[in-house]
């Protein structure tokens, strides 16, 4: 049994969509290949440089923050382990974090640069867009006002800024070298938010005539009921993109396609990202049937992104990369309205945890599972059940209207995880398995409008 996942249309029916709008046809050849997307290794510069005027219908990006963390010689030191505007994390509880760059020794000259580069991007991306056209630009609370002003001086109108709710365990609050003796003293708030800028280039009359006539203006609802909203919680890009698309930046799919989805009103048009890393934008785009176009300078990044695009593009936000979508049968007894009751359950208790344990997968499907075993019994004729394996005591078992000490094939067992139920079983156990897969991502919600968890539910016996 599955919960609702994503629906993507096919090119031959986006074509048609688009077609009712009077899209015009710069978007056709696109359509009518199986892939929606091109990439190009390539300076953005250059490339925008020779692209026609108003020919792309939204631009979402996540820019060099800083300019000088791509330079070639910071990419040298970050390839090599040795820091430099990369600040390598220490260790912690184990887990090796990722090498994050450091925003606050930029000096003036530096500021300079970004402007200038800010500034060029502005106009350029001014002259591509569409009239109504959305720029999407992730930056940094210590530098999005050079973005912004640049966006501003070359004629958008700033729209708001979409704030991603990502806890990193970034560190290093306390004074440098004085923390002892200023305990007390936090030197900058520890951020917990990524400003995304919001800007349109102006429209063609009113909204309704720019969206009739150039497909842009607006922004995709999230549904008939629901608008887009600008606060979106979202966690790092989890372990297996990470391993999918090794950049340093890479940015989750559970977040992207929110952005890319509501960047084109109608859901016509070509999406665009100048600086597209290891092409998470582009993949966003691909998985929801938009046509979209990535530009990367780094050979080295653009064929991970070659590499990565299409896989990122499959990967399924709830994590399963197994069997998913086979039948299975439920087991005996067991009806989808204990598995959706139970799903609800879960979902309230663990909404709260779901940020201090996330990351800590092994913790977390523990905490799901043990939900799960709790709802099912409350829900459902399963009963718990203490398992007479030792090893397994920490997950008890759910034994049929509560018949004590049932063989294993009749026993099923509830477990979170996010690998494919073919590998669920550490022991023997010939029995059923309820898993309960899940991640953070509020377009594929349950409850929408709720930054929550989605479960998929495989049942195998
Ligand atoms: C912050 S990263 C983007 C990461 C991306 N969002 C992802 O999920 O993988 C910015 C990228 O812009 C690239 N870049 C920097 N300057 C560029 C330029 N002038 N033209 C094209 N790409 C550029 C960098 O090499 C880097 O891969």
């Amino acid at each position: 049994m599955e919960t609702p996942r994503e629906v993507k249309e096919s090119a031959p029916e986006t074509a048609a969509r688009c077609a009712r709008h009077h899209v015009q046809a710069n978007t056709a050849e696109m359509m009518s290949q199986t892939k929606l997307y091109s990439i190009h290794l390539s300076d953005a510069f250059t490339w925008l440089e020779a692209r026609e005027e108003n020919s792309i219908h939204a631009i979402v990006t996540d820019p060099p923050y800083g300019l000088k963390e791509y330079t070639d010689i910071e990419k040298s030191k970050l390839r090599n382990g040795r820091g430099g505007v990369w600040r390598i994390p220490p260790s912690f509880d184990g887990c090796k974090r990722s090498p994050l760059p450091r925003f606050t020794i930029l000096d003036d000259t530096d500021i300079a640069a970004l402007c200038s580069f800010f500034t060029k991007f502005a106009k350029e991306a001014a002259r591509v867009l569409v009239p109504g056209g959305h720029v999407m630009v992730a930056t940094n609370p210590l530098l999005s006002q050079y973005v912004y002003t640049s966006l501003i001086g070359a004629g958008f109108e700033k729209r708001g800024e979409i704030i991603r709710l990502v806890q990193t365990l970034r560190g290093g609050d306390r004074p440098k070298n004085a923390h002892e003796e200023f305990h007390d003293v936090s030197v900058m708030p520890r951020s917990g938010w990524e400003p995304w800028g919001l800007f349109r280039k102006p429209c063609e009359g009113r909204v309704q005539d720019n969206l009739r006539k150039w497909a842009t203006g607006g922004l995709r609802r999230v549904s008939g009921k629901n608008p887009f909203v600008d606060v979106i919680q979202s966690g790092p890009a989890r372990r297996e993109e990470r391993k999918i698309a090794p950049h340093p930046s890479l940015k989750p799919q559970a977040f992207m396609r929110q952005l890319v989805r509501a960047a084109l009103p109608l859901g016509c048009g070509v999406i665009l990202d100048p600086f597209m890393g290891s092409g998470s934008t582009v993949a966003a785009a691909e998985a929801i049937g938009y046509a979209s176009i990535g530009i990367e300078k780094d050979p080295a990044y653009y064929s991970v992104a070659r590499k990565a695009i299409p896989a990122l593009a499959r990967f399924t936000l709830n994590g399963a990369n197994g069997r998913s979508g086979e039948h299975v049968p439920l087991p005996r007894d067991l009806k989808s309205i204990h598995v959706k009751k139970a799903v609800a359950y879960i979902e309230k208790q663990t909404a709260d945890l779901i940020d201090l344990y996330l990351e800590q997968v092994n913790v977390f499907s523990a905490i799901v599972g043990i939900f799960g075993v709790k709802a099912l019994h409350a829900v459902s004729p399963y009963k718990k059940h203490k398992h007479p394996d030792v090893a397994q005591q920490r997950f008890p078992d759910l034994s049929l209207q509560g018949k004590l000490n049932p063989p294993p094939e009749q026993a099923l067992e509830s477990k979170g995880s996010t690998r494919p139920w073919a590998i669920q079983s550490h022991y023997n156990h010939p029995g059923w398995y309820v898993v309960w897969r899940y991640l953070v991502d509020t377009t594929e919600s349950i409850k929408p409008g709720h930054p929550v968890v989605i479960w998929r539910v495989d049942v195998v016996s």
